[in-house]
């Protein structure tokens, strides 16, 4: 008759295994994750998984508790000692006795102190290219004269599949007496970039060592935000963010190259404020999650590419002018003390390719977490900053490039703009027939013309406007006829309106008279209408190059992208038309890929392969870049038609 069957669940990978056959073997011949630390001597409690009963039936199988073994001695053992939820099975010891349908937990976790403190709960599968292996190894012996190091490697050779087996030098010293202090029992924390490549012993630790952390980061112009993660669970245990220090050099980026080109150190010093407010967060992110710092063996960082260069010490010199020559562009890897990261002294640093000279590990990264290289249908992935980066495509093709949006969409340029903080306007209606506007301020719960509003503004203050909120003034203003459709406030409305001023050659629309009076100047709408045409003149070039006149979904990455709303980006015509419920802010799409690409080595691979056939278009030197920017200008555009708006 035939072996059982076993099915697992999430990933519905399945075989056929002999009778008494470890269900964490099983799992590994499908290459179904399974956490081990202890190598299967049912100690460490990472392989624990579930049986899932009866409703597996669609699968052509069902399980049943007698379809596993009963707890042997080392399961018995560790339930005793250390508390196994009901249902939960240690992979390692249970074996299959007939057909069985296995849940592999998400939270595959025993730490439950940290899962409570857990910042998020999205889980990716994982194959961490760092793990953590328990072993015993053999005392020495005179007879036998191979060294410490050298028995360590045999035994995880042995217990642990390696091959090719190095350490890391900081290591050599200590050796010896870690493994007496753990009276040959050790845990060697090995990264290992390829499943089967070579691997490197980069921690060791007496006895077993049950924690692994790692980090993830995503250093952009204006902010910095690092995530803590367990490399054992996957699950991201505490967060933090900060300005980017550079700032105080420069506000944007090509002011960076800037102060790089005119300032002997100025690469120097950029590079040390950033790394220092890595390190800073890094303690910050230790301190929430009360873990030792020294613990954390493994660090992924995206950045666009300046951002990436200055982290990395390279001068960015060369991307402030065409060709936009990157220093490297494939993904780069290194020890992370190499880089100035204060972690354990042998923690590893993996940084994600760039995509393009203007298109960063960031893009990549975003790229990585939303998956338009992985998608049947046509998605357009977009991040808005000071340069737009664009990501357009499916699973057999994708194409890239970034636009020079400046930045007015962030509230710079714009006479009353601001960042998204308190007091800023961030939403706003214009009623069409008598032109009167009401608006909702950052920090106050009311809008402009509900009661309460008066009172809170007294307090909070209504100081500018940001992005979001210009996107939508300019949009209202275009819907009520303040503006035409080319951007010019209609001067013959003062007549009617107190709203409208002159405001020297040109008419200003007035939004708030308060303390501080607040208007949309002609100029303002023109800078939008600049950012806007040069945003969508960017994605125009791309799905020119994809032979595509429409996009089947849109994901607006980043801050700003979780801010504006879908309707007045299409009304201004930021993006092409599109079914408003397929445009979605993804959030910060580029952190996400980074903890992917922490916490499974395939996401590396899966993206350099990715990059590697991105088809990148450089949109300064595409002919059609200007028709498709000055048709962008009109509102919402003068050639392309939006029909699914009109609904
Ligand atoms: Fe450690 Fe099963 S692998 S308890």
């Amino acid at each position: 008759s035939q072996n059982p069957l076993v099915l697992f669940m999430p990933s519905g990978r399945r075989g056929r295994f002999p009778v008494g056959t470890p269900v964490l073997d099983a799992a590994r011949e499908l290459g179904v994750y399974v956490e081990s630390v202890c190598g299967g001597r049912g100690i460490c409690g990472r392989c624990q998984v579930e049986v899932a009963e009866g409703q597996f039936a669609k699968h052509g199988i069902t399980s049943s508790n007698d379809h596993i073994s009963a707890f042997g001695p080392k399961e018995q053992r560790y339930a005793e000692k250390r508390d196994l939820k009901p249902g939960r099975r240690l992979s390692c010891s249970a074996t299959v006795q007939g057909d069985l349908v296995i849940d592999v937990p998400a939270d595959a976790q025993v730490n439950t102190q940290i899962v409570r403190k857990a910042a998020d709960t999205k889980v990716f599968p994982r194959n961490p290219a760092l793990n953590m292996c328990y072993v015993e190894l053999e005392e020495p012996d005179m007879h036998k004269p191979l060294g410490d190091l050298d028995r360590l490697f045999a035994a995880l050779r042995a217990e642990w599949g390696f091959g090719e087996l190095s350490a890391d030098p900081h290591l050599l010293p200590q050796v010896q007496a870690i493994l007496r202090q753990g009276q040959w029992a050790v845990t060697a924390a090995v990264h290992q970039p390829d499943t089967e490549g070579p691997a490197t012993l980069v921690a060791l630790y007496p006895g077993l060592k049950n924690e692994a952390y790692g980090i993830a980061c995503d250093i952009g112009s204006t902010t910095i935000a690092l995530h803590l993660v367990s490399l054992l669970s996957g699950l991201t245990i505490a967060s933090a963010g900060a300005s980017n220090p550079q700032i105080r050099f420069g506000e944007d980026l090509m002011s960076r190259v800037s102060y790089v080109m005119m300032n002997p150190d100025g690469r120097e010093g950029m590079t040390e404020a950033v790394r220092e407010a890595i390190n800073s967060l890094i303690g910050e992110v230790a301190e929430t999650a009360g873990i030792d710092r020294r613990d954390i063996l493994d660090a992924v960082f995206v950045g666009n590419p300046i951002m990436h260069h200055l982290f990395l010490g390279i001068d960015p010199t060369e991307l402030g002018g065409a060709p936009f020559a990157l220093a490297v562009s494939g993904a780069v890897a290194m020890p992370a003390r190499a880089n100035g990261l204060d972690l354990n002294e042998g923690a590893r640093l993996y940084m994600l390719p760039c995509i393009a000279g203007h298109v960063g590990a960031d893009a990549a990264a975003a790229t990585l977490a939303e998956g338009p290289h992985r998608s049947d249908d046509i998605m357009l992935l977009v991040d808005v900053g000071t340069n737009a980066e664009i990501v357009l495509g499916n699973k057999d093709h994708v194409v890239a490039a970034s636009s020079p949006t400046g930045p007015a969409f962030e509230g710079a340029e714009i006479s009353s703009g601001q960042r998204a903080a308190n007091g800023a306007i961030e939403r706003v209606r214009i009623d069409p027939v008598t032109l009167e506007p009401r608006f909702k301020v950052i920090g106050i719960d009311v809008w402009s013309d509900e009661p309460g509003f008066a009172e809170k503004a007294e307090t909070v203050g209504v100081t500018g406007i940001c992005g979001s909120g210009i996107i939508e003034v300019v949009a209202e203003m275009f819907l009520a006829r303040i503006a035409s459709e080319d951007g010019v406030i209609d001067g013959a409305l003062a007549a009617k309106s107190p709203r409208i001023i002159e405001d020297g050659r040109t008419f200003s629309y007035v939004l708030h008279e308060g303390k501080q009076t607040i208007t949309v100047t002609q100029n303002d709408i023109r800078a939008i209408q600049l950012a806007k045409a040069a945003l969508y003149a960017g994605i125009k070039l791309l799905m020119d190059r994809m032979g595509l006149t429409t996009v089947d979904r849109i994901g607006f990455a980043g801050a700003f992208g979780s801010f504006i709303d879908p309707k007045y980006a299409m009304v201004l015509g930021l993006i092409p038309d599109c079914d408003l419920e397929n445009v979605k802010a993804v959030g910060n799409a580029a952190g996400t890929g980074a903890r992917m690409a922490l916490i499974n080595r395939d996401y590396r691979r899966e993206i350099e392969r990715t990059v590697r056939r991105i088809e990148k278009v450089e949109t300064a030197l595409e002919a059609k870049f200007q028709d498709h920017f000055v048709a962008a200008m009109a509102m919402p555009n003068k050639e392309d038609e939006f029909p699914r708006l009109a609904k």
